[in-house]
């Protein structure tokens, strides 16, 4: 059976102070649940979080890296740099960097392939901009970075891949996809899997909806077969909120 899983991507939020009594609160609240729970902090703080967590089930993710081992690439992280903190999942593609670090679906696959070699799990991230949907494209815009990320990989890596779907105009906006578009998105990215590599692949792998899922939307959109969990921005810098959208789960 999938897993089930809440990530929360903090983006550019929450200082280490912060972080570490965000992660003290998250802790003393978690309730029981058999979900992978995971927080995202940002790459500075990615140590202070292991480290409040290290008697809790909570993972840590880091939300981006790049594709090579090391080199003359100022600014970036490597895989190595988080394996060696004890990071082992990492957040790629969010719409965020393709929008505004310009991240294509070729460096994408770069940093998956990356990624997989080192035996991390990715948490990949897509979904279509509101004119696609508008004009009926989305599941076409879907398909195409499903297939220029990640269809490359054969059927064994996918026990690395978790994926996101995140339509950009949930994201952010209060605007959520309703259950019943998610459920429509997840189930046809499941049969494109399913033609692509086998029913055994496809139903393997964890559907995360995201984009505006809040403490009273999230049973709704969790309760549909093809939904296995959520990325959660925003609800997710708040303990009361995240915790609330866990048990939902
Ligand atoms: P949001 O963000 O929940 O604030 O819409 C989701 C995401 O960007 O992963």
């Amino acid at each position: 059976m999938r897993a089930k899983i809440v990530a929360g991507n903090w983006k550019m939020n929450k200082n280490r102070d912060e972080t570490e009594q965000l992660l003290t609160e998250l802790s003393a609240k978690l309730p029981d649940t058999d979900a992978e729970v995971i927080v995202a902090p940002t790459f500075v703080n990615l140590d202070a979080a292991k480290s409040a967590l290290e008697s809790s089930t909570i993972g840590v993710s880091a939300q981006n890296m790049h594709f090579a081992d090391s080199g003359a690439y100022t600014g970036e992280i490597s895989a190595d740099m988080l394996l060696n903190m004890g990071i082992d999942t990492v957040i790629l593609g969010h719409s965020e960097r393709r929008a505004y670090f310009d991240e294509t679906d070729e460096l994408l696959a770069k940093k998956v392939n990356t990624a997989v070699d080192k035996h991390m799990k990715v948490i990949f991230c897509f979904g279509e901009e509101l004119e696609e949907r508008k004009s009926g494209n989305h599941f076409s815009v879907v398909e195409t970075q499903l297939k220029n990320g990640l269809f490359h990989l054969d059927g064994q890596a996918w026990k690395h891949i978790v994926l996101a779907y995140e339509p950009v105009w949930a994201i952010g906006t209060g605007e959520t996809a309703s259950p019943e578009q998610a459920q429509e998105m997840h189930a046809f990215i499941r049969k494109t899997i399913a033609e692509a590599y086998s029913s055994s692949v496809a139903d393997n792998v964890a559907i995360l909806y995201g984009g505006s899922v809040k403490p009273d939307n999230a049973s709704d959109i969790f309760s549909k077969p093809d939904v296995d969990g959520g990325l959660i921005g925003g609800a997710s810098l708040k303990a009361d909120d995240f915790v609330a959208i866990i048990k939902a789960i």
